[in-house]
């Protein structure tokens, strides 16, 4: 698409996104997920939508980015001070366009400002090429088990600064001046 990186945007989650994000979650998982798991994998994995309780609390803690395309939400990344990356899903009429890319980059940006060193998420099958990419390597795979169902995925690192972890407390600050 014509000039999209200039259309595109990127803040902060606010909890009137919830609805809008969690369509995300689903029609990523569904979409792009299916390509990689079977039907009852993908079932399984796309039912944490139904917890609307446990949401609210995961997206109202840690970082957690969302990429807006004419205010719709296109995808979202959530990342933790621990160094985790923990959700990052792409709405399927986005992909390929390089909104994962600016909100991972985002997020290794206000982690190396925090000294957190090393980077860690648990890669599905449908985001291991892209963390490979990325520049960040297979440590390790392993079966989680999602309502009974066993999905596979990888552990994937990189260290983004050679500087002693110093606690990631102040991300949310860090953003809202950039
Ligand atoms: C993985 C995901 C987030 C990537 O989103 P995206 O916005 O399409 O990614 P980008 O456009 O920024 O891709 C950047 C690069 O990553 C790589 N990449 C992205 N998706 C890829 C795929 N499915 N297969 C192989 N490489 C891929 C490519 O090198 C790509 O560069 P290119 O577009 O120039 O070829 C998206 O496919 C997704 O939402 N997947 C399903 C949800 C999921 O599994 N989330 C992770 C849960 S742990």
């Amino acid at each position: 698409m014509d000039n999209f990186a200039a259309r595109y945007h990127i803040r902060h989650y606010t909890p009137t996104d919830m609805p809008a994000v969690l369509h995300v979650f689903k029609r990523s998982i569904y979409k792009i997920g299916s390509r990689y798991y079977n039907h009852e994998q993908i079932d399984a994995w796309a039912a944490a939508s139904l917890d609307l309780h446990a949401w609210e609390q995961r997206l109202n803690s840690g970082v957690v980015l969302v990429a807006t395309f004419e205010k719709t939400v296109t995808g979202f990344i959530r990342f933790e001070p621990t160094g985790k990356i923990d959700l990052i899903y792409i709405h399927p009429n986005y992909e390929h366009q390089g909104i994962a890319s600016a909100l991972l980059h985002k997020i290794e940006r206000l982690a190396e400002q925090q000294r957190i060193p090393r980077l860690f998420t648990l890669a599905s099958e449908a985001s291991k090429d892209f963390f490979t990419a990325k520049g960040y390597r297979f440590i390790g795979e392993q079966d989680v088990e999602k309502r009974g169902i066993k999905l596979r995925n990888h552990r994937m690192e990189k260290d983004i600064t050679e500087l002693a972890a110093a606690g990631g407390g102040a991300i949310r600050h860090q953003l809202a001046s950039h």
